[in-house]
Formats: structure tokens, sequence, C-alpha cells
């Protein structure tokens, strides 16, 4: 099957933004998995964490709406089981049933969490577990508020494409779509970009580009030099970008 190719610069990820899978490696831990334990990891991006997985025996399955992406997973690692799908309906894919749902840094990416939640329910086992980590409440707000400004000063008012929601709102929607949480936890992660020169703008470019994809690159690129002028005195330290993440990280199982 042909993939499509799409808005996601699989190379820049692979290249630039290898700590948004190196920190999920931590997330494993929590999820524990088990030989055999049929488990999907959702938004895969390019299957780092998926092949991780795997090594503990568990049968893994990574999807991503991406089809960029999942031709680098399959590039990556042929031996592995990946597929285009959208977390708001896996009702095409007629999976079997998972004993566990992981996601890392990728539920930021999708407003609609009650569809994505029902979908999840929906194919996990009962008494299945469910272990995401991805943005909270305020997370980059430094460097989205620099932008914001910089795109009012040119007239420009857009609607950021991602959901941060707070704890307290997200474990409340948890427990209204049929999961009970045992763990939950909101923690700012500074996270140290990886080219010291270029790091903010390799950030902007790799995850506010497709968002901004109507604006022409002379005004994307003016708009991106302000904001890392104007963060340069709070988020450019020991000659490193550090972005300003906040995490949500949970484990929660199926309870109806
Ligand atoms: C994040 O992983 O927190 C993130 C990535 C891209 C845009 C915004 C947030």
């Amino acid at each position: 099957m042909e993939l499509e190719e799409d808005k996601w610069n699989a190379e820049l990820y692979q290249n630039q933004h290898d700590f948004v899978w190196k920190y999920g490696k931590d997330l494993i831990t929590l999820l524990n998995p088990l030989p055999n334990e049929n488990i999907l990891d959702l938004g895969c991006g390019n299957g780092e964490l998926s092949n991780s997985i795997s090594k503990s025996g568990a049968k893994v399955i990574g999807i991503d709406q991406s089809g960029t992406m999942i031709q680098q997973a399959i590039k990556n690692f042929p031996s592995l089981d990946f597929r285009v799908a959208d977390a708001r309906d896996f009702s095409t894919q007629h999976f079997t049933l998972f004993d566990s749902v992981f996601s890392n840094a990728t539920l930021h990416w999708i407003p609609e969490a009650d569809l994505v939640l029902k979908s999840i329910n929906t194919c996990l086992k009962m008494g299945g577990r469910l272990v995401i980590e991805f943005g909270g409440e305020n997370n980059v707000k430094l460097i989205r508020d620099a932008l914001q400004e910089n795109l009012s000063k040119k007239g420009l008012h857009l609607k950021e494409p991602w959901y941060f929601p707070s704890l307290g709102k997200y474990t409340s929607l948890l427990e209204r779509c049929g999961f009970t949480v045992e763990f939950a936890n909101y923690f700012s992660r500074p996270t140290a970009l990886l080219d010291a020169e270029l790091g903010l703008k390799n950030w902007l470019n790799m995850f506010c580009s497709q968002w901004l994809n109507t604006l022409s690159r002379e005004v994307l690129n003016e708009v991106f030099d302000k904001t890392e002028l104007d963060l340069k005195s709070t988020l450019f330290k020991n000659n490193q970008w550090v972005a300003d993440y906040r995490r949500l990280r949970i484990l929660a199982y199926k309870t109806t």
C-alpha cells in the first residue's frame, strides 16, 4: 500500500527532536509491558517507543495519523505492525481487544479528547490499562505567548491547534469516559532543544509550520525570528534553548 506523505517532517523529527521519544522511555516503566500482552501505541511517530515496548515480548501495534511518520516507522522497524489510523475513531481498524493503550506526546494534538477516550475505551479489555503522557495546562506557555504576540502584531489572530488540559479537567473526563485513575501527575519538564543555535527555530518549524501554513514563508520567518529574539533572555540558558514543557502523566484502568 502506498502511504500518503503529509505535513510531518519525519527527518527533522528523527534528527533534531529525538527527545520526544527519549523522554517517553520513562513512561514504558509505568506501562510495565508483559510478554504476549496486546498493546496499542497511539501516536507511534517514528516507531521508537513501539520497538522498545516490543522488547518485553508484548505484541505491539503502532498507529499514527501521519502517513509520513508511519512510512518512517516501517523503515526503522520493518518487523513491527504499524498502521495509519485516526485516534478519534478506530472502528475501521478491526483491532483485537488490547491489554493496554500507551501514548506519548500525542494527545495534545487532538482537541476532541472525549472522542479519543471513547475510542480507547472501546478497544481496551475490561480492566485494561491506559498509560499516557502529553502536554498539560500552560505547556510551552512562554513560547506560545511570544508567538501569539508576534502574530497579533501582524494582525494575525490564529487559534492554536493544541489541547493542554489541567489535571483536574482531564481526570474528570477520564472518569466520565469509563476509566478509574490510579496515578496522575502534572509537572514541569524543562526540555533542552538539541541544536545550540537553531534549537528554538527548529522547534517552531517542526511543530508550528502546519498550524501557520496559510502564511508565506517570508512572514513566517519574520514571526519566528522575532519570537526567538523575544525569548532569548528567558529560554536561552548556558548556550542552549530550553523549552518550558509541562506534562500530564497518567495511569488509569477501564472500569466501565
Ligand atoms: C509538546 O510535546 O508538548 C508539544 C509539541 C508541539 C507543540 C506543542 C507542544
